[in-house]
């Protein structure tokens, strides 16, 4: 049974502050232990005030990789590319932002092979591996229904795969690549962001259903390897 601690603050501002601290405690003890780290970073809104203060910590940045954990299949400087938020704030730190996707193709399959094939290079596991959830219990862009057994169940060398959610996601309508399962729980840190009541019931149930659970959020904490710190503000 995984280990999940919950760190629960009054508001978005405390958890910005807890997970960037955490960020950057898991970057210099990496930077510390092997020379460099590799942080795989949750799309979406709730993490970006985290990220904004992260990158004002003082971090020998250039030993530094962030990869988005997963992307949009758009083109880099599109609204919706998670590389390209994560790009506009850590660039300037002199850390390597790592697109997962070279460019936009409709063949969302050969992206996610692309995104295999890259990631195949950085070291692995990862040091750490910040998740986000949504309201249906997606994490990353693995999304509820049986199509993502790949992302879920696929070979464990695998890192990435592309996927194209049925229906799409309205916030993002477009195909995704995704870390895997294994991608995210060998992380030697795994860390989830999340915020409001309706979300912590959805991973309090996720968590309890484990490996048989509808939401993708629960099937892939069901084996982590690790602890799982939970950071939620109301
Ligand atoms: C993405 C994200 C996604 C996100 C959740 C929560 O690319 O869409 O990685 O998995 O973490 O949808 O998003 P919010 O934090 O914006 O609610």
């Amino acid at each position: 049974m995984t280990e999940i601690e919950w760190w629960e603050y009054d508001d978005a501002a405390e958890l910005a502050d807890a997970v960037a601290g955490d960020i950057q405690f898991v970057i210099e003890s990496a930077i510390d232990a092997r020379g460099s780290a590799v942080i795989a970073l949750a799309g979406g809104k709730t993490p970006l005030p985290a990220y904004e203060k992260l990158a004002k910590a003082k971090l020998d940045w250039k030993r530094v990789t962030i990869i988005p954990g997963d992307e949009r299949i758009v083109p880099l400087g599109d609204p919706l590319s998670n590389v390209t938020a994560l790009g506009k704030i850590f660039i300037p730190k002199g850390a390597r932002v790592m697109p997962i996707v070279p460019k936009a193709t409709d063949d969302y399959k050969a992206a996610g092979r692309s995104a295999d094939a890259l990631m195949q290079d950085l070291h692995w596991p990862l040091d750490l591996c910040l998740l986000g959830v949504g309201g249906d219990g997606h994490t990353a862009s693995i999304f509820p229904g049986p199509d993502y057994d790949e992302a879920l169940n696929g070979p464990k060398e695998r890192r990435a795969v592309g996927v194209m959610p049925d229906p799409l996601p309205p916030e993002a309508p477009v195909a995704r690549v995704t870390l895997t399962r294994q991608g995210i729980v060998t992380a030697r840190a795994l860390m989830i962001a999340v915020s409001g009541a309706a979300k912590r019931k959805v991973i309090e149930d996720a968590i309890k259903e484990g490996a048989g659970s509808p939401y993708p959020i629960g099937r892939v904490l069901s084996d982590a390897e690790l602890p799982v710190d939970i950071h939620w503000a109301a």
